[in-house]
């Protein structure tokens, strides 16, 4: 019965792996032992307290000891569920924080604000995760900046992605399909777009899917910045379709034109301003932003995407 509560669409999010079901049984069961529990409880007390009212002024309150068996029973009974739920917990977490051998790894960085990707081959992604379905999938996840948060909901896996050390999580998804992935540990302005998919395909549409990714190292250079554009998720505060302005500048149109700074002096937006604010984006400031907002880039890109971004801003007409 708890099992049909837990699995309601409404309650829980779409099981996507056989620790998910598990996790949902026992959550079920929690449910509805504290459901039951709390029934006794207040039903107990609204009922003595109606039994036991005082009726006239002449009511004395009855003398009373105690009940060994009773007193044994309300002990003994809630100890073996606790201990039941403990077991039972430490058997499904067990199973969660045992890696498998021989899993498709998969390296997840978080950063401020986007989660990125890189395969065994070097193909990188962002925020979109694709894995084979029936497999098992090992996320090693780290950080750039500062703590982020793994969450996968239908996967019923969270886990910390920490600067300067490895953590990881497993999964083997049964289900295809799109399943919602987001980071849940509050990381700064956009923290509540650090949102991404994590799609299970099939074992063909993978391997083509990886395919693809080894094919897009010979790109052209202004293709190949498009690429890192993405993948670094500089577009969740450049706009570059038209000149809207997000948490930044747009970059539509904006090569070669006159930038006014803060201090008001006029500086044009060459490749040396490129460079020079996508490494230290604080030097300067374009009138009416804020400086500290973009992270450095500094000693995270190579010369050579460094060359590809300013190619594909150049072409952004
Ligand atoms: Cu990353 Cu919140």
């Amino acid at each position: 019965m708890w099992m049909n509560i837990a699995k309601a669409e409404s309650f829980m999010p779409t099981q996507g792996t056989e620790i998910a079901k598990q996790v949902d049984n026992l959550y079920g069961f929690l449910l509805v032992t504290s459901l039951i529990a709390c029934i006794i409880l207040i039903g107990g007390m609204v009922y003595f307290a109606f039994k036991y009212k005082r009726k006239t002024d002449n009511d004395k309150t009855a003398y009373i000891t105690h009940s060994t068996a009773l007193e044994f029973l309300w002990s003994f009974i809630p100890l073996v569920i606790f201990l039941g739920v403990f077991g039972w917990g430490w058997y499904i977490y067990h199973q969660m924080r045992t890696m498998p051998k021989d899993a498709l790894e998969i390296h997840v960085f978080g950063k401020q604000w986007a989660w990125e990707a890189e395969y065994k081959n070097g193909f990188k992604v962002v925020n979109d995760i694709v894995v084979p379905v029936n497999k098992d999938v090992k996320i090693i996840l780290t950080s750039n900046d500062v703590i982020h948060s793994f969450f996968v909901p239908s996967f019923r896996i969270k886990q910390d992605a920490v600067p300067g050390r490895y953590t990881a999580v497993w999964f083997k998804a049964d289900k295809l399909g799109d399943f919602h992935m987001f980071c849940t540990e509050f990381c700064g302005t956009a923290h509540s777009g650090m949102i991404g998919k994590v799609k299970v395909v099939t074992q063909e549409e993978f391997d083509k899917f990886l395919e693809q990714g080894s094919e897009e190292a010979s790109l052209p250079l202004a293709q190949r910045g498009e690429k890192i554009f993405a993948v670094k998720a500089c577009a969740s505060c450049h706009s570059v379709a038209d000149s809207a302005v997000k948490v930044g500048p747009s970059l539509y149109q904006r090569f070669g034109k006159e930038e006014e700074l803060a201090d008001g002096t006029k500086i044009v937006a060459d490749e040396n301003y490129l460079r020079e604010s996508i490494l230290n984006p604080s030097a300067k400031v374009v009138k009416g932003f804020t400086a500290g907002v973009m992270p450095a880039f500094q000693g995270q890109l190579s010369e050579s995407e460094l060359n590809a971004l300013i190619e594909y801003i150049k072409e952004l007409k």
